[in-house]
């Protein structure tokens, strides 16, 4: 396949539904849902996606009933337990970006393990946003440069100078947005960042997207016309 975005992110949705179709509890779709993100790296390995992203918590989702908060958090640690080696035989780089802070000191420490574990390698990068919002994130970054930079470098400051203070510093914009189940919204994600992304809206919901899903995604993408502001 031709023209592979660099980076891919997805707003992984629909979880619930997908349960709820089934008169299950809404858990059983997160469960299904980590097959597809299984999936969709192993698509991502293979095709040469260099950075596959995913939006798996939000700050907003804190607000959901504790049961749900905990089972995901829980469901979480297991997939980081399952799935170290086979990250380390397909070469994946794990990485948790979002506010830490926020998540309980055993969850922080499994994190910290698996990336400490998994930070020389080399192939494909998966991002997981955890506790993780857009405006969160320009907050901080505009928190930390003001911290860092003396009041004259601060005032010059131009817009490239800025993406190292995100939390996503070092890791290319994503070139393509995917995001399942049917809703077309951004949810308070890379606000930042997707200035210039190619945005992908399916109805399929997040436990029936697959590998077959995935790649119908990377085609459509390969046949964006992307002009950033210019005439061709
Ligand atoms: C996405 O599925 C997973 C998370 C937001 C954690 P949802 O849980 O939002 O599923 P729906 O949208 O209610 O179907
Ligand atoms: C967005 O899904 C967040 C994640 C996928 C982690 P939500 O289901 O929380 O978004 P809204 O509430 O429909 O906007
Ligand atoms: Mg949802």
């Amino acid at each position: 396949m031709s023209n592979i975005p660099q980076h891919v992110s997805i707003i992984m949705d629909g979880n619930g539904r997908w349960a709820q179709a089934r008169g299950k509890e809404r858990i059983f779709g997160h469960f299904e849902g980590a097959e597809s993100v299984r999936a969709c790296l192993e698509a991502a390995v293979e095709d040469g996606v260099k950075y596959l992203s995913l939006y798996a918590f939000s700050e907003e989702n804190w607000a959901r009933p504790e049961a749900e908060v905990n089972g995901l958090m829980e469901l979480l640690m297991k997939y980081m337990r399952q799935e170290l080696t086979n990250m380390m035989s397909n070469h994946v780089r794990f990485v948790v970006l979002g506010h830490r802070e926020r998540l309980s000191e055993k969850v922080n420490a499994l994190i910290d393990e698996v990336m400490a574990a998994t930070a020389a390698n080399g192939g494909t990068t998966l991002v997981v946003f955890l506790s993780y919002s857009g405006k969160w994130d320009i907050l901080q970054a505009m928190k930390k440069a003001a911290r860092e930079c003396s009041p004259e470098q601060f005032q010059a400051m131009e817009i490239k100078d800025f993406d190292p203070y995100l939390v996503t510093a070092g890791i290319p914009d994503p070139d393509l947005l995917i995001r399942t189940s049917g809703e077309l919204r951004i949810s308070n994600y890379m606000l930042w960042q997707t200035a210039y992304t190619e945005f992908y809206f399916t109805d399929t919901l997040w436990p029936d997207f697959r590998k077959p899903e995935f790649r119908e995604a990377l085609a459509e993408y390969a046949r964006r016309d992307r002009r950033y502001g210019k005439v061709k």
